[in-house]
């Protein structure tokens, strides 16, 4: 039976999701708040809706006959999109509301590892009473990570020691008007990603990618969505063991395990510290920028693991290309804080050579395309090193144009790859 997939959401993640499948035995459709002008392409059909409506997602996925449903952002699983997929015949991959809240609620994520002993958990204490958070800051013994229980883009966590003092964290936990949030030890070492196609009980791995969250190169500015993120050619990365990230993996098959028939992509954030990897968060999604990384050398059919997943069985066994990736996202000005939405996007697609060309949060107009307030698009160098990668990222941006646009060319570069590793082998040697 030829498969109809609809893909849901309108980003870099989504566009390389769209990549994924384009060559399968399926009849792609997509639906998202924008029009991604690279999933547009490929798909057969695409609608522009509201992907958190879950009637409004349904009415499409049933006009199209959809027998899957690729849920690529957070923002629908929180809204409960994969559950009234469901309930309408359509086989999400993707969690549902109450599984997705290992992502969607940071106060429930920490619990669930400590009542499960999922290893790698830092020390914890939620708090709905402000005052008393600010208290607790006062008192603690070190620095701590401030997090607003739900979710935020990426964008809410103040790390005091890092980002701000600690007089500047009171003032925030003050001042910010969260319901709930989450002090916790504040991990130092370098951050990787792992993500994990799971079904029926199942895992299945990628190779690490580092993220780069801060706005500004040399990881300064505030945070933001991702700026952009290298793989190697190998699972781990420059700073890491073979053994970091079996380690990493095992903290996820305990998290499977600990997760009653969770569905979809779990994602993994560590930092590796001087004693090993610790749990940053889970996301319940493909990373973005990750996804782009990751799916451009998955050389398995991605259809053939949507559809073992929705006929209950495991994953199959994944194969990936030996290849390095680096990913360059190109954002508007002022993006995170101010960022300028409706700026016209001038991109030579034919100049991006040997990178691949994803559309993020653009939207396609008859005379145009046009930022939002997200980022807007990203080159992606794939080949048999991380310099090599870098360089064809590098080149692309420069003459697929970054006119109005900001890029950390920083990314994926020697120099940072080794401060990266000089980094963690000075944490090693204390
Ligand atoms: P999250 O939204 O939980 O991914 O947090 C965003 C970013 O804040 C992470 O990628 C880290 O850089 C930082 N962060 C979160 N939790 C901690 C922690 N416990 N210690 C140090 N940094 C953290
Ligand atoms: N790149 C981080 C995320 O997708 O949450």
């Amino acid at each position: 039976m030829r498969e109809t997939v609809l893909l849901i959401g309108g980003g870099g993640r989504e566009h390389a999701i769209a990549r994924a499948l384009e060559d399968s035995e399926a009849d792609l459709y997509a639906c998202a708040g924008n029009r991604n002008p690279g999933i547009a392409r490929i798909a057969v059909g695409f609608e522009t809706l509201e992907t958190t409506d879950p009637d409004a997602v349904v009415d499409y996925a049933t006009e199209i006959d959809a027998t899957i449903a690729v849920i690529g952002p957070e923002a629908p699983l929180e809204a409960g999109v994969a559950d009234a997929l469901e309930a309408a015949g359509v086989y999400p991959f993707g969690p549902k509301e109450a599984d997705a809240r290992i992502e969607t609620d940071k106060a429930f994520q920490r619990r669930f590892m400590q009542e499960n002993d999922v290893p790698g958990c830092p020390d914890f204490e939620t708090f709905d009473d402000m005052d008393a958070a600010c208290a607790f800051i006062d008192d603690y013994d070190g620095d701590l990570a401030i997090k607003p229980a739900g979710l935020t883009g990426g964008k809410g966590v103040k790390v005091i020691g890092d980002q701000v003092t600690a007089e500047e964290g009171k003032a925030y936990v003050r001042d910010a008007d969260y319901d709930r949030i989450v002090l916790e030890e504040r991990l130092i070492g370098e951050e990787f990603t792992i993500q994990a196609f799971v079904a029926n009980g199942e895992f299945r791995t990628a190779p690490a990618v580092q993220d780069h969250k801060r706005a500004y190169e040399g990881d300064e500015g505030p945070n933001t969505g991702g700026m952009g993120s290298y793989s190697d050619a190998t699972d781990d990365l420059p700073f890491m063991t073979e053994s970091d990230y079996e380690d990493a993996v095992s903290i996820i098959e305990a998290t499977v395990d600990a997760l009653d028939d969770y569905r979809g992509i779990l994602y993994g954030q560590f930092m590796l510290t001087e004693t090993g990897p610790r749990v940053v968060e889970f996301n319940a999604r493909f990373g973005d920028p990750e996804a782009m990384n990751t799916l451009p050398v998955l050389e398995t059919d991605f259809l053939e693991i949507l559809t073992a997943a929705r006929d209950g069985d495991a994953p199959p066994e994944l194969e990936f290309a030996e290849q390095a990736t680096v990913c360059k996202y190109a954002v508007p000005e002022g993006y995170p804080t101010d960022p300028e939405a409706g700026a016209k996007v001038q991109v030579d697609e034919e100049s991006a050579g040997d990178a691949l060309l994803y559309y993020a949060s653009v939207d396609e107009r008859d005379d145009g395309i046009y930022t939002t307030t997200s980022r807007s698009f990203a080159l992606v160098g794939v080949a048999d090193s991380i310099d090599e990668a870098e360089a064809i990222a590098a080149d692309a941006l420069a003459v697929a144009g970054e006119d109005g646009l900001r890029v950390r060319h920083d990314i994926g570069t020697a120099d940072l790859i080794q401060r990266r590793i000089d980094h963690m082998s000075e944490l090693r040697d204390n």
